[in-house]
Parts: C-alpha cells; structure tokens; sequence
C-alpha cells in the first residue's frame, strides 16, 4: 500500500511539472501525502522554471500603507472594523507622495497603495493621487489594494493611470468564506471584482492565507485549481497569522513549511506569475522571504509607509519591518537577497509574456 502511494504521489508530482495543471483531487492528494523528497523535486522544478523566465532577479514593491479605517469586518484581520482597540490613521495625498518621492529615490519603480476599505478614499481623491503619481514617475506602475470597489470605479481607477490590482479571494470555497468574513461580506461579490478587474485591463492580483482557520487540503486544492483558471498575473500567499484582538487569536499559525510548498506549486501553476515571498512569510520564519525565493518567488514588497503609523496597520501580531526606516528595509532586503545569490532590480517588473 506504500509503495502505490509512493508511486502515485511521484506521478503526481511529475504530471504537474510535465503539465502545469492537476485536478482537485490531485491537488488534494498532493498535499496530504508530499514528502520532503516530494517537496524538493517541486521546489527544485520551480525554481528553474522561475530562472528560465525571470533569472535571478527580484523585484520589489514599495508598500505604502495608506489607512487603517475600514469598513468591513473579516475576522481574521486586526484592523476589521469590530476591533475597538485598533488605533486608526489615515494618510493625505500629501504623505503618501512623499513616501512615493522617498522610494523613487531607493529605487521602487511600482508603488502599492494598499488599505482597508476606507470612504475618505473616494474614485476623485485617488484619481487626483494615481494622477499625480504617474506625473511624477512616468517609469512606475502604480498597484492599489483597496478591496471591494464597483466596476465603474475600478475602472475610473485605471484610466486614471493604475496597472494593476490586488485583491486576495482568501479563499475559492464559498462555505469556507462564509466562516472567515461575517455574512455581509459575500463571496459572490469577491470573485466579480476579481473578473471585473481582469476584464478592465489591470494586472490582476488573486491569493490566499495558508493556514487560516478551518482551512482543509481540499480547500487549498480548490485555491489552486481557482489560479489555474483564473491565471492572475500575481499571486499573493502568506502564512495566516493570529491577532490578539480578532475572533482568531487563539487559532494556530499557518505554516511556513507548507507556504513554501504551495509557492513552488504556484510558480509550476502559472510559470510567469509575480509571485511575491510575503512579509507574513518573513514573521513566521526570520529568514521566511529567502526561503520564499529560494521556493519560486520573485518578488518582495518592503514597506515604505511612514515609520510613525507602521505599528498601527497591524493585520497580525509581531509583524517585522515596522520600527525601520524605508531606506533600511530597503539595504536590509538587498543584503538578503545578496546571501542567497538573487539581486533586487530597479525595474517596474511587469509580468512577462511566454
Ligand atoms: N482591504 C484590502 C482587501 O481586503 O483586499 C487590502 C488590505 S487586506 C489587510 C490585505 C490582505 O491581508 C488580505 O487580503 C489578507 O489575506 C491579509 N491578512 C489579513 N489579516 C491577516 C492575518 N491575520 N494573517 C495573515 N494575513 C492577513
Ligand atoms: Fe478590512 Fe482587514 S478587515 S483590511
């Protein structure tokens, strides 16, 4: 009986090297039964998939932070609405230009404007930013992560001069949703944002928490069968992490081992895919983005949001990089790279054509 699980989890593993692509039940079945071996042939399959494409350059993203506020109430998050003891910021246009003329300088050419889902944030006040932005900085491509918006405003959005959008479908199985967000919040209107936003023309970003509550290899199955279809041009995973103040915090940790593994399982996915190694990654393991690299990431996305409200967007306890300034995170990340052979590039790192 060994051995044919032996034999099939091979197969298995070969066929989704040889054919990107395996049914739900294989995904499942993959990830109950990989083994270390298992693992290294994967992971060792995605990175040369990810060297033939991308060599070994990464790119980085200036994260900028810009709201604390918002309205919705996922329970996983410390900076959902319900949670009182969150302490609330908001940035102007003002500061966040100022912390887009500091990365420029450090060498970002994207800037991610991500938040909560916050009404000061209207379609006219981010069309004036994205705006001036590209004004600025011709050479960079601007990403909002700003949640649930209507089609129209997405789209105002993007001809306004934004390439490209991040919104996690935290997970593709609806029951699953329904357990993570309260019952407002639907999974129907998730998944139309994602293709709204496809359909628009953004470089459309999906993801997922690893680990998150009630979360089963069936469920991750589906996640990955849901990027197959959809082919996001990013993909964002990270461990979940508990918060002390959420209906969570005393859940356990996503893990890092298996984070890995779905990374490596992504990039085999979606060959081109900008996949970054997540700062989440980075707090369960102090050397989790190299790990993250070294399973088929290529991207990294430092914070540039002002120093003084970095403890404040605090979507998970002991999250690292907030009591540094940009330009440390910055040399810290170059030097990480730099360890494991990889180099951070000054580019806008657009997802390639193959
Ligand atoms: N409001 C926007 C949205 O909903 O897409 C962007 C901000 S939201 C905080 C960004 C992502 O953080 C979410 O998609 C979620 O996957 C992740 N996140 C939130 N709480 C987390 C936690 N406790 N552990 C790990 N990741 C978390
Ligand atoms: Fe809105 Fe987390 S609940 S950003």
């Amino acid at each position: 009986m060994a051995l044919t699980v032996d034999m099939d989890i091979k197969q298995t593993a070969e066929k989704l090297i040889n054919k990107h692509s395996l049914s739900v039940d294989e995904y499942e079945f993959l990830i109950t039964n990989r083994t270390p071996g298992i693992t290294e042939l994967i992971r060792s399959e995605a990175v040369s998939v990810r060297q033939k494409i991308y060599g070994n350059k990464v790119f980085v993203r200036g994260l900028i932070e810009i709201s604390s506020y918002c309205r919705n109430d996922c329970l996983y998050c410390g900076i959902r609405k319900s949670n009182h003891n969150a302490e609330r910021y908001r940035l102007d246009e003002e500061q966040i230009l100022s912390c887009c003329d500091e990365g420029y300088d450090l060498g970002y050419r994207t800037f991610v404007l991500q938040g909560g889902e916050d009404a000061y944030y209207t379609d006219e006040r981010l069309e004036a930013l994205i705006r001036e932005i590209k004004r600025r900085y011709p050479d960079c491509a601007v990403t909002l992560s700003l949640g649930e918006r209507s089609y129209e405003s997405y789209k105002r959005l993007f001809e306004a001069g934004a390439d490209r959008y991040l919104l996690r479908h935290e997970t593709a199985d609806k029951e699953h949703y329904g357990m993570l967000h309260p019952s407002y919040q639907s999974f129907d209107t998730r998944m139309k944002c994602l293709e709204d936003l496809k359909k628009i023309g953004y470089q459309t970003g999906c993801g997922f928490m690893v680990g998150s509550p009630f979360q089963t290899a069936r469920h991750i199955a589906k996640d990955l069968k849901f990027l197959e279809e959809f082919r996001p041009a990013m993909c964002g995973i990270g461990p979940f992490i508990t918060h002390k103040d959420t209906p969570f915090k005393d859940e356990e940790n996503g893990s890092t081992e298996l984070t890995l593994f779905l990374l490596s399982v992504i990039r085999l996915i979606l060959p081109n895919v900008l996949l970054p190694a997540t700062t989440a990654l980075g707090t369960t393991d102090a050397i989790g983005r190299e790990k993250g690299i070294l399973s088929g990431a290529n991207v990294i996305m430092p914070n540039l949001s002002p120093t003084e409200v970095r403890e404040k967007y605090a979507l998970y306890d002991n999250k690292i990089c907030t009591g540094e300034e940009s330009a440390q995170c910055r040399q810290c990340l170059s030097r990480r790279m730099g360890s494991i052979g990889y180099e951070i590039v000054t580019d806008r790192g657009d997802v390639k054509k193959i």
